[in-house]
């Protein structure tokens, strides 16, 4: 990690260190944002008292769902720093005990309820494992990583999600998979304007006849929506329409050596992206009208991240119009867009992870004129996150004072 305060650092410019402060935050956040919700997965995946561990912001969670409402405890036993995902045994519905000595811990509130190994210890009752706050929306799970003081709540899962999220006329189908580089590498693939250039050749385009410009040439004047009002989700909004002027044939010394298709009419290739806190790609009208492609880049550690890509249907409340956005889903956007399209962008973000790996890409990197969008992404994450993600040390757990009865 680099140390912004070192100045006898002499890998890079202290000029350029300086310069970047106003993103230092961003580049910091290597394990994501504190005091943020994140989706961990699909509801339907969480079974009733089948316990499951999970990886966020490098901590190892446990979630369960008791009675239909899940849970999420540290996957960290406080006696001896193993975890009890290595070998789950639960004896009551609502607590997890450790396989090694026995101690047993609240899923609601993480205390240490009892220890099956001496019923008499002291200890019982005065330790608590951290918990996080769980809630569940258009069929996925959202986990608090942060930490909330006693009596207070978290802040609403609604500022951490595209403002129109949670709108009760869209319907959300998606699919979520591990990608081996930095959450920042896949946030930044999907906002980035002229990474199109990686999807000239993508199956996609011919399948669903809908072709795609090489890049996007800057225009002279570059407007972005910077949305940062209080108690609203913040994010940047990049309109593409006005701000470039799409690049259909492509050129090296005069001589043409790419071309794409030019869509006919006002057939729209040119779609409005955003990027909103803590690390959420919205692009309309994709992969087709009515629909908005939703990506959740989630921090598992340092050099992995959940990638959730989902579809958000507009005006699909009935039965029968979600039977059939559920045929149109899986036999059409999920093999074409989201595997074969998105493929590519996966692709490269885990090509991009080695120059980034020990965070001196971030200083290194030449960026040009079209990556406007990223710097104001970066400064308006490092403004308004509400907090660096630290990971405790490898297998140690955060010891909280159990609640007040
Ligand atoms: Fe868990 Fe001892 S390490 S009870």
């Amino acid at each position: 990690m680099i140390n912004f305060d070192n100045e006898n650092d002499t890998v890079v410019d202290q000029e350029v260190v300086k310069k970047l402060k106003g993103w230092g935050n961003y580049i910091q956040a290597k394990l994501g944002f504190r005091n943020h919700w994140y989706p961990v997965g699909f509801s339907e995946d969480l079974e009733e008292n089948k316990p499951k561990p999970i990886q966020l912001g490098g901590e190892k969670l446990l979630i369960n769902r008791i009675d239909g409402e899940v849970f999420c405890i540290a996957d960290t036993c406080l006696h001896r720093g193993v975890s009890f995902s290595e070998k789950i045994e639960c004896y009551s519905k609502d607590t997890v005990t450790c396989w090694y000595h026995g101690w047993t811990y609240n899923f609601n509130d993480g205390k240490l309820c009892d220890i099956l190994t001496d019923p008499n210890s002291q200890m019982i009752g005065t330790r608590a494992l951290q918990t996080y706050p769980v809630e569940e929306a258009k069929g996925m799970m959202f986990v608090f990583l942060g930490d909330v003081a006693e009596g207070d709540e978290p802040p609403a899962l609604g500022l951490d999600l595209p403002p129109w999220f949670l709108d009760e006329d869209r319907y959300v189908m998606g699919i979520g998979r591990e990608i081996e580089s930095n959450w920042r590498l896949g946030a930044e693939n999907g906002f980035d304007t002229t990474h199109i250039f990686i999807h000239k050749d993508s199956s996609y385009l011919t399948a669903r006849d809908a072709p795609i410009p090489l890049g996007f040439a800057t225009e002279q004047k570059l407007e972005l929506g910077i949305h940062d009002k209080d108690g609203a989700p913040k994010g940047v909004v990049d309109p593409l329409m006005g701000n470039y002027r799409p690049v259909f044939d492509a050129n090296i010394k005069g001589e043409s050596v790419l071309s794409s298709v030019r869509p006919e009419g006002e057939h729209s290739t040119i779609y409005q992206v955003s990027l909103w806190m803590p690390g959420i790609l919205t692009v309309e009208n994709h992969p087709e009208p009515d629909i908005t492609q939703v990506e959740f880049y989630v921090p598992i550690d340092e050099k992995r991240h959940m990638y959730f890509q989902i579809l958000s249907k507009k005006g699909v409340t009935e039965p029968e119009q979600i039977h059939r956005y559920k045929e149109e889903f899986t036999s059409l956007h999920e093999p074409l867009a989201l595997r074969g399209f998105n493929d590519d962008d996966i692709w490269a973000r885990k090509a991009s992870q080695a120059f980034y790996d020990d965070d001196y890409g971030w200083l290194e990197e030449q960026l040009f004129e079209p990556d406007h969008n990223l710097i104001a992404w970066r400064k308006l994450a490092s403004e308004h996150c509400r907090g660096i993600q630290r990971a405790p040390r490898t297998g140690a757990a955060r010891v909280v004072a159990p609640k007040k009865e």
